[in-house]
């Protein structure tokens, strides 16, 4: 979801922005911009509706420039199009403005600053910009400092990238609530919306807070917050691995990454197993976990999906209470809380605004917390009491696969770890079975024409498909039919294989496509039934069993893994089935229409 990038110094400041732009298309996006000035001082901006690619048509390459900000939007306020596309100018084109968030008071702004002003497009973010030049012509400020009085009238959330065509040698930056970095190189400092962005340049950034205001020249970077104090902090430096970002030999980042996966599950084992063998996590963690009389996950999309897995071991394991929550609802209604509650917050990209909205609440009201993220700094990483890291390296197709078994595979190191302290045992050797599951993984992954076989067969003319499971199995039908649909486009619901019965069961008609997962023996013959219930009304089944439950016409069976991580191996095949059916229909596997990978408004 919109991303930002801006750079000031020597270089090819284009090929800086293009490329940072490039590292940021993961997140979503439909038009883009940037806008740069040149060693004359002279303005420049291009922007386009679509991809970068076709940014890239209409971009001078050769123009020798020192300043410029570039953004890829995702549509909010007013439609995919050029004009809605960032940057955008204040009416005289003194300031240039990108923005990543929504303004939520940008009527009230419009209407008690901007009397008479005509603006170009249905954005809030021209509103900002507009404003700006409001107070610096009406108030005879300073770019710099009409930018603070914006900053102070404007309510919401916001990642500021500002030009002061008048200033050129500056750029200035602000956020509240969305992401926004500062990297710093030699002769050169940037902003972007996260550390993949600017890799290829530097490793090293700084975080910015809510309310600081940033100043960036080629060789200085100053932050302040709103009354002029000035701040000193270090960079960091991030570890990301530039080559992670490329695609190699794959044709998409999907099917790399959902090939990543057992190399995924071993490297967890290698980062978290103790020298007693099993798992280990920080003693404070273990601490406050313990001490929890319940557990509250919160998240969203997939990484909720993840959330139930986790339930489901903490509860098996550790017996410690456990719901999970979805984040857009738990930050506005909190349910009926323990005494002592826990909260855990799984989020790959560690910015879901949705997810920080929650945080901030549970901060609020004092609790301990722990993010579960792939991004090491990111806000709800820093925000929250402790963080685990999922080690799956970035994940760039929009459709998260590695994420999601890695998130279910931290939650079974944490189990395992909280098991041993306190029990001094576990009911599982967790270590030797996540090294099961890596295995496994590899053993279906081999499969994938009979995959690609079964998709392009029977779900490539279809409107609607079912996923139903039985209690582990259910939440695995909940995340496959997420990741159908998500890509493919094909309208899927999963459901409790038992409540198909209760309404559901009459959308089944001729040829309705039912994939079954059936992994687990004490309810295998419930579902089976279930399945035979959707046959008789026409539908065309597909049955995933596992050994301990498989029957000689099932469609794919599973190499076996401990019952309590059956997902682990179950959605490889469900992964595997979205990705083939997309590519089968073709469509853009790892950019579907209208999603975003890194939600960063609420
Ligand atoms: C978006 C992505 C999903 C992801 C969800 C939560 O909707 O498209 O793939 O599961 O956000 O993201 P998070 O970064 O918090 O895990």
């Amino acid at each position: 979801m919109c991303g930002i990038v801006g750079f000031i110094g020597q270089g090819n400041v284009q090929e800086v922005l293009i490329s940072g732009l490039e590292k940021l298309e993961y997140r979503g996006y439909d038009s883009a911009g940037i806008f740069v000035i040149d060693q004359a001082n002279q303005a420049h901006l291009f922007k386009e509706e679509g991809r970068i690619a076709k940014l890239k048509t209409v971009v001078d390459f050769e123009l020798a420039t020192k300043v410029g900000i570039g953004h890829t939007r995702w549509a909010t306020h007013g439609p995919a199009a050029k004009h809605n596309a960032h940057p955008h100018q204040s009416p005289s084109g003194r300031f240039v403005l990108v923005h990543n968030g929504v303004i939520e008071n940008f009527n009230q702004l419009r209407e008690e600053y901007l009397n008479g002003v005509t603006l170009q497009s249905q954005t809030d973010t021209e509103i900002a910009v507009a404003i700006i030049e409001h107070f610096a012509v009406n108030e005879d400020l300073s770019g710099k400092e009409a930018f603070k009085k914006a900053l102070s009238v404007i309510e919401g959330s916001y990642a500021f990238g500002l030009i002061d065509v008048e200033n050129p040698d500056v750029m200035y930056a602000a956020k509240n609530k969305s992401p926004l970095l500062i990297g710093k190189g030699q002769g050169f400092n940037m902003i972007c919306s996260d550390a993949m962005a600017g890799i290829a340049y530097t490793n090293q950034y700084i975080e910015i807070k809510d309310k600081e205001l940033i100043t960036l020249t080629a060789d200085q970077v100053t932050i302040e917050d709103f009354q002029g104090q000035v701040i000193d902090r270090p960079a960091y430096v991030a570890e990301l691995d530039a080559s992670d970002l490329e695609k190699g030999t794959y044709p998409y980042y999907m099917i790399k990454e959902i090939d990543e996966q057992p190399a995924v599950m071993r490297r967890l084992i290698q980062e978290y197993q103790g020298p007693n063998g099993h798992f280990e996590v920080e003693a404070s963690l273990t601490k406050d976990l313990l001490a929890a009389d319940r557990v509250y996950i919160v998240a969203c999309g997939t990484s909720n999906h993840a959330g139930w897995v986790g339930k489901s071991l903490l509860e098996k394991l550790v017996k410690l209470p456990t719901e999970v929550h979805l984040s857009s609802e738990f930050a506005y209604q909190l349910p009926l809380l323990s005494e002592h509650p826990f909260f855990i917050f799984l989020t790959q990209s560690g910015e879901t605004a949705d997810s920080r909205q929650a945080l901030v609440k549970v901060n609020e009201l004092g609790y301990p917390s722990l993010t579960i993220t792939n991004v090491k700094g990111s806000t709800l990483s820093r925000e929250a009491s402790h963080t685990l890291l999922l080690h799956a390296g970035p994940e760039i197709a929009v459709a998260s696969t590695k994420a999601y078994t890695a998130q279910i595979a931290v939650m079974a190191v944490l189990a395992d770890a909280l098991a041993h302290e306190k029990y001094g045992q576990s009911s599982m050797d967790m270590v030797r079975e996540l090294s099961i599951v890596a295995s496994a993984m590899e053993t279906i992954l081999a499969d994938k024409d009979k995959i690609n076989e079964w998709a392009s067969q029977n779900l490539l003319a279809t409107r609607n498909a079912f996923y139903i499971g039985r209690l582990l199995d259910y939440y695995v039908a909940m995340e496959s039919a997420l990741k159908l649909k998500e890509i493919s486009y094909i309208q899927t619901e999963a459901f409790a294989a038992g409540e198909l019965k209760h309404g559901t069961i009459a959308l089944v008609e001729e040829g309705t496509p039912v994939i079954g997962l059936i992994t687990d023996p004490s309810v295998a013959a419930h579902t089976r039934g279930n399945i035979e219930e959707v046959r008789a009304r026409g539908a065309q089944t597909m049955v995933i069993s596992t050994k301990v439950t498989a029957k000689a016409e099932d469609d794919f069976v599973l190499p076996s893994v401990h019952a309590n991580l059956t997902p682990l191996a179950t959605v490889i095949v469900t992964q595997l089935i979205a990705y083939f059916t997309t590519l089968g229909k073709g469509y853009d596997v790892d950019k579907p229409r209208n999603l975003a990978k890194s939600v960063t408004v609420e």
